[in-house]
């Protein structure tokens, strides 16, 4: 099928970036965004590209060169789907918050509401693309739903799961290690490859079944998770022994077996990703009877939480056993930089346990609005909104977020925190100044030299 007119489902951070490249590299092809959320269709088509809803390196200089000429941000679901041979559906998939699997499996509401969606509006052929990360056997479901349509509508599924990571999105859609297309029609899988094949090299392009592509994406991202939580596991032990986690993972690192990435100790990985789809995996596994299985990767976020509660813990300790009524000034609140996302984000857990000690957290961060951070708090439901207010203040600049602060805690990783003038934020700190350093980003010996105690994971 020569495919000229494309649909996605879902203005996301998956959809937003994904199709932005798509249309970039096919400008003969109309690509139409749609959501439902009106107010993100409409930040996505401000004229101010600063204002996107997304934030992502290069993604708005690619917006402003495709927007309105290929692509497309809309509303009217209905229409797109109408005119599209090729369907995206790229809408979020979470952790079911309810009922069966409740915490674990993962939520497919918004998925089946896109296939019935398709079903009802559908009278040409479509294929349909799950972009969205599904588990194992999902596009069976949409087939069903899609095939009991009666119209006489024949549609193609394939499975095509986007590995781009926050923050580096859109250099990772420019150059993917690989796109995974998996399906039964040879005809379908060819006309999604050429899409891609516009800036992808065809090698790059590997062909699965359907069931081996949907279970690659839950694997990616849980080796990617389990070597975090492998590192920050030896993190632990280098606390006791002295030993440099820094160092242990570049000696660890440099066996091409392991190799280097991955493995930067930290206060615990966020996003939306790893512990949805980690979580997921476990309730397949355990759906099947495979309880092994699924207590070895369900250890993978056990190790992580615990990342998170030690280093609260540790900060608290160190602050003489009480941060009640002390100012902690926080550094990051994006679960990593260069990105506006706050999904699961270690600072929310962090801030949350400290101000369950009654500290007073003052927030910097470049890339997010203080009405996220507090949105974030009031979703764990842990205190009344005005409590979280009272307690946790977010401010444009990060000096006045650490001005009298008994301690900073860096959350993120931001570039911008290495090149602060830390000199004078020891002078204006309360005495003793702690650092607490949740991305190892900051060198402990300047930080030492300047008088700061400063504390970082693994060293
Ligand atoms: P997101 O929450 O940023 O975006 C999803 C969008 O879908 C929302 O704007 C929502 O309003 C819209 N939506 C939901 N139901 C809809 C419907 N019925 N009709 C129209 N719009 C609808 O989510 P995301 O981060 O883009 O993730 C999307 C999927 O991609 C998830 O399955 C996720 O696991 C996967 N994924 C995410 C990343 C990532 O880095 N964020 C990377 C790879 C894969
Ligand atoms: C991840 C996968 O990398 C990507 O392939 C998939 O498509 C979506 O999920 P993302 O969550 O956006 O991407 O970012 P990633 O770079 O993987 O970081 C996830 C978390 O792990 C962040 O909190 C990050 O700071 C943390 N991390 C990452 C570490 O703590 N140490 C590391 O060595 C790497």
């Amino acid at each position: 099928m020569k495919i000229t007119k494309i649909c996605c489902i879902g203005a996301g951070y998956v959809g937003g970036p994904t199709m932005a490249v798509i249309a970039k590299n096919n400008p003969h092809i109309k690509i139409t965004i749609v959501d439902i959320n009106a107010e993100r269709i409409a930040a996505w088509n401000d004229a101010d590209v600063s204002k996107l809803p997304v934030y992502e390196p290069g993604l708005a200089e690619i917006v402003k060169e495709t927007r309105n000429k290929n692509l497309f941000f809309s509303t009217d679901i209905n229409t797109a789907i109408d005119e599209s041979e090729m369907i995206f559906i790229s809408v979020n998939t979470p952790t079911k918050t309810f009922g069966k699997g409740k915490g674990m499996a993962a939520d497919l509401k918004y998925v089946e509401l896109c296939a019935r969606n398709i079903a009802d509006i559908a009278t040409t052929d479509k294929i349909v693309v799950e972009k969205s990360t599904l588990p194992v056997r999902t596009a069976q479901a949409i087939k069903s739903i899609l095939e009991n349509t009666g119209n006489g509508v024949t549609f193609d599924i394939l499975s095509n799961p986007e590995f781009l990571a926050e923050g580096t999105a859109i250099e990772d859609l420019l150059h993917p290690d690989r796109i995974l297309i998996g399906g039964e029609s040879e005809e379908a899988i060819d006309s999604l490859a050429s899409i891609y094949g516009s800036w992808v090299p065809q090698e790059n392009i590997l062909r699965t079944n359907v069931w081996s592509s949907e279970l690659s994406k839950l694997t990616a991202n849980a080796f990617l998770a389990q070597r975090i939580s492998s590192i920050n596991a030896i993190s632990e032990l280098c606390e006791h022994t002295e030993a440099n986690v820094n160092e242990v993972a570049k000696a660890i690192g440099m066996d091409s077996r392991i190799g280097s990435k991955f493995l930067k100790a930290s206060v615990g990985f966020g996003g939306s990703c790893f512990q949805k789809d980690i979580l997921n995996l476990v309730y397949i596994a355990r759906s099947y009877g495979l309880n092994e299985v699924a207590n070895y990767w369900e250890q993978v976020i056990i190790m992580n939480d615990h990342q998170k509660r030690r280093f609260s813990d540790r900060l608290i300790k160190t602050l003489y056993n009480t941060v009640s009524g002390k100012k902690i000034g926080l550094l990051g609140w994006a679960f990593k930089k260069d990105t506006n996302d706050t999904r699961e984000s270690a600072a929310i857990y962090v801030t949350d346990h400290l101000v369950s000690e009654q500290a007073h957290i003052a927030v910097y961060d470049p890339k997010v609005s203080a009405v996220k951070i507090q949105t974030d708090l009031n979703y764990l439901n842990t205190r009344t909104e005005a409590e979280n207010l009272k307690y946790v203040a977010s401010v444009e600049n990060p000096y006045e977020a650490l001005k009298n602060a008994h301690a900073v805690a860096i959350m993120t990783e931001w570039d911008e925190f290495k090149t602060y003038d830390w000199k004078q934020i020891y002078t204006d700190m309360k005495k003793p100044a702690f650092i607490f350093d949740g991305r190892n980003i900051l060198d402990k010996s300047n930080m030492e030299a300047i008088g700061f105690e400063y504390y970082s994971i693994g060293q």
